[in-house]
């Protein structure tokens, strides 16, 4: 593998992020921190999409300006991010000069060779969605079913797109490649998408939405927010209309993945392929869409207000490192589908993986090599170990649970290796062996250990980068290691740690938590 780029969904910014957000923004990492491990060559693009009518509104009722709202909320998106280790390597915001000029010139592109016209139109636009909704959308009260607010009756001129243009070839494109869309089970719902597909807006007149990139030929008219958007993905590049790329996009583009949610994926799936059929760009690779994350089975939603920000769960729980919400979000959801948050089943979790099954067993061999060897590796102990195997299967699973972009099962794999270490020290029992005396057999039972808790330390490098450090600090390997390079006799003879050296790598939530709350 050559090069990797992946991008996640650029976040509205009518408020501040939450775990949901965060959700999507971890397992992106966690993907890009995987192939760093897999290719020498990555691109992680984020960042915050800024125009639109829902963020007029917000900042009108917050008696603010547009700009002002956008500045002051998209740093608290670049702040979570940070909080939560999220590697980004650009933060793109939709109101970057080098984004806008790009985006007038595929509106002026599209508009020159007919892809968009200009047409009276009626409908029903939701704001929360930012976008048009059929009557057959809406739920029994005539409420957007995901916004739960009445859409807005809305009669203007505006510019459209010949998305029915592009049926038969999205469905034959999404047809032919079984990889396009993952989990595969939502290709159907976007097959089915597609059969009733018309051409849709891609402007609002400026007197009704005018917080947005203006169309260059035309300035009474603002450039629909999703065109806008979407363009992110090859704008952030430096995709050129004319043909003159940037570097990052002639060495980058086509996207490997586009990291969103469910609710998107119509947006992704249908618009931005046709977009780029019409403009004759290569297609992403593929379209990853990811489940919700629900607090008490409701979405949360800055529209719903159920909100929790990934800063009030790191302070309740008095968290000074990321790990622990970073592992808890991997697995909370099957590939795929939603998953739940609550604090309870937070702290249970991360208590059980990676307090119990992975630091305390890291913990209780180091103190019985100190104890019985001085903490030294002897060359005797250096055994091609029986774990072996299983550390192999266990970095086969991962790569191609990280093929399907599939975080939770990759997560799962790496905590049954640690499982297995944890039934292999109970069953061979160094500590027996060493009041028996069988001293050489108690120093490979302890190396087997260590050797595999360092593919381990590698392998859980992506979800959990600061415990992996300090497992690698312990074992002295080097924690930059491809995953093609973890073998047994990564820990080399002589001494390895002292007593004083040995340290938990990961404490226990507090218990008495539900408690203090
Ligand atoms: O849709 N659980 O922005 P957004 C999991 N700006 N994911 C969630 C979630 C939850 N509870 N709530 C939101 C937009 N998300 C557009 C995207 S991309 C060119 C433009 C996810 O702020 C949601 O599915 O409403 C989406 O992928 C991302 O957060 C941003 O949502
Ligand atoms: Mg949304």
């Amino acid at each position: 593998m050559e090069r990797f780029y992946l991008t996640t969904a650029i976040d509205y910014v009518n408020g501040a992020p939450h775990i949901g957000h965060a959700y999507e923004k971890i397992i992106t990492d966690i993907i890009h921190r995987h192939y760093k491990q897999r290719c020498d060559n990555t691109f992680f693009l984020t960042g915050t999409d800024e125009h639109g009518i829902k963020i007029q509104k917000t900042a009108k009722e917050n008696g603010t300006t547009p700009k002002e709202m956008c500045d002051k909320n998209s740093s608290y998106f670049k702040e979570a991010w940070q909080l939560l280790d999220i590697d980004y390597d650009r933060f793109i915001r939709t109101t970057d000069e080098d984004h806008k000029k790009i985006v007038q010139g595929i509106f002026e592109k599209l508009l020159k060779q007919g892809d968009i016209y200009k047409h009276s139109y009626k409908g029903l636009y939701c704001s929360g969605c930012e976008c048009f909704l059929n009557a057959k959308d809406l739920d029994e009260n005539g409420n957007c079913p995901i916004h739960g607010k009445k859409p807005d009756e809305i009669s203007e001129e505006n510019y459209f797109f010949k998305l029915s243009k592009y049926k038969d070839a999205i469905i034959k494109h999404i047809k032919e490649n079984p990889d396009f869309i993952k989990p595969a089970f939502r290709a159907n719902e976007v097959i089915n998408q597609l059969q009733d597909i018309e051409d849709i807006s891609v402007s609002r007149s400026i007197t009704n939405v005018n917080w947005g990139i203006p169309v260059l030929s035309d300035p009474e008219q603002i450039i629909y927010v999703w065109i806008d958007a979407l363009s992110n993905y090859i704008t952030a590049l430096g995709y050129n209309v004319d043909g003159n790329h940037g570097e990052l996009f002639k060495k980058f583009w086509p996207v490997d993945v586009h990291v969103i949610g469910k609710d998107i994926l119509k947006f992704h799936s249908i618009y931005w392929i046709a977009i780029l059929m019409a403009l004759n760009v290569e297609l992403p690779k593929s379209i990853y869409a990811h489940g919700w994350i629900m607090i008490n089975k409701d979405k949360m939603s800055k529209s719903i207000g159920n909100v929790i920000s990934p800063k009030s769960v790191m302070d309740a729980f008095e968290l000074k490192e990321a790990d622990a919400l970073r592992y808890f979000m991997a697995i909370t959801a099957q590939n795929g589908r939603d998953g739940n948050y609550s604090d309870e089943e937070f702290k249970e979790k991360v208590n059980a993986d990676l307090a119990n099954n992975f630091g305390n067993l890291l913990n209780r061999t180091l103190n019985m090599s100190v104890k019985y060897f001085d903490g030294t590796i002897l060359n005797e102990h250096i055994n091609e170990s029986e774990l072996s195997n299983k550390v192999q299967e266990t970095i086969k699973k991962v790569k191609s649970a990280f093929d399907e972009y599939d975080v939770a099962s990759a997560g799962n794999s790496i905590i049954e290796l640690a499982d297995c270490a944890n039934k292999y020290i109970n069953d061979n029992a160094p500590w027996t062996l060493a009041k028996e005396g069988d001293m050489e057999k108690c120093g490979k039972v302890l190396y087997t250990i260590l050797d595999t808790m360092a593919a381990l330390s590698i392998l859980i490098k992506p979800f959990c980068p600061n415990i992996a450090q300090k497992v690698a600090e312990q074992l002295k390997i080097n924690t930059d290691l491809k995953l093609d390079e973890i073998k047994t006799g990564l820990l080399k003879e002589g001494k390895l740690i002292s007593k004083e050296e040995i340290k938990p790598v990961f404490l226990r939530l507090d218990s008495e938590f539900a408690d203090k709350k």
